[in-house]
């Protein structure tokens, strides 16, 4: 039975790739998409997932949820790797900006309407998240399962030198949803970064005639640019697409329990992710980590995956 799920995302182009696949996988039933700030400000994160899904127009629309202003989050975005309007500099247009409800509250009622059954993937800071739980304080434990993608359990971090972009935007909320009793599984950059994609998976991808391939072909080039020109490497990190991978197939994943939590005060750690890997660890274990997975498979199982989006949404 396709699993339901929540994807919260701030696109993004790894964002909106994770999404091409949730729109169309049978493994998913994916009952709303919420926006949040993060790679590109809340009004042109709520835009993005409209343009994403209106340009793919899937059999079943998912509900969509608006950004709103983070308040006390870090000022900074991550436009430099996902273009100034997060999708690559396309200038995607949508028909008309739909009146939504706050992101919190669509996933505020997605989780009452189906007690234990909904799995909240979190693809950007966790902002919407922890305002979800504070507006509902039972809903933590009425979630199946938050899986997270973002922190670094190696102390590497992509936007300081210790913290990952998702910890440090908002690492308050961070902490809020790392303390919260949500089942969580997280899936840490030591992980994501183990995905490396060549150029060659451009032509993993649908054909360009069908919708998925078309919209693909305008974002990824943007992300194999950006990594040239502002890290000298040839292949590209999905992020966000590795963690949707640990839901569609977490077998290829290994995790262990571990206790984690954020730093939210720190003058060089912001946004750090800490575990307590003592010998005799003093603090309880609070979420699964994703500490290895197989990166030939994780990109096998997007290009299948992609593969179904591209059979199932024919061309324009
Ligand atoms: C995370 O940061 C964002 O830029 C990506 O979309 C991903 O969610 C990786 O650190
Ligand atoms: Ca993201």
């Amino acid at each position: 039975m396709a699993r339901k799920v929540i994807i919260d995302c701030d696109p993004g182009i790894d964002d909106a790739v994770a999404i091409s696949m949730a729109l169309f996988d049978p493994r998913i039933d994916l009952v709303a998409v919420t926006a949040t700030a993060g790679n590109v400000p809340a009004e042109q994160a709520s835009r993005n997932v409209q343009a994403i899904i209106e340009r793919l127009d899937p059999p079943r629309f998912p509900r969509l949820g608006a950004a709103t202003f983070a308040e006390g989050c870090a000022g900074t975005d991550n436009r430099l790797m996902h273009g100034d309007d997060g999708l690559g500099n396309q200038g995607f247009v949508v028909s008309r900006l739909h009146h939504q409800h706050p992101s919190e509250k669509v996933i505020c009622d997605a989780v009452r309407a189906d007690p234990h059954g909904v799995t909240l993937v979190c693809l950007g800071p966790l902002t919407n998240i922890a305002r979800a739980f504070q507006r509902d304080p039972e809903l933590p434990v009425l979630v199946d399962r938050l899986v997270i993608s973002g922190g670094c359990v190696d102390g590497v971090g992509n936007v300081t030198a210790v913290a990952e972009f998702n910890m440090f935007f908002d690492a308050n909320s961070a902490r809020t949803v790392f303390r919260s009793p949500v089942t969580k599984t997280l899936v840490p950059l030591d992980v994501t970064r183990t995905v490396r994609l060549t150029l060659d998976f451009l032509d993993r991808l649908p054909p360009e005639t069908t919708r998925v391939g078309g919209f693909l072909r305008r974002i990824l080039p943007f992300t194999y640019r950006a990594y040239h020109q502002r890290l000298g490497q040839e292949s590209i990190l999905l992020h966000d697409v590795v963690t949707l991978v640990s839901v569609l197939e977490p077998a290829l994943f290994e995790c262990t329990e571990m206790s984690g939590d954020v730093e939210t005060r720190g003058e060089l750690t912001l946004g750090l992710t800490v575990f307590d890997r003592r010998h005799s660890p003093q603090w309880r274990a609070n979420m699964d980590v994703a500490r290895r997975a197989d990166p030939e498979k994780v990109i096998d199982c997007m290009v299948n995956s992609l593969s179904l989006a591209g059979s199932a949404a024919a061309g324009e």
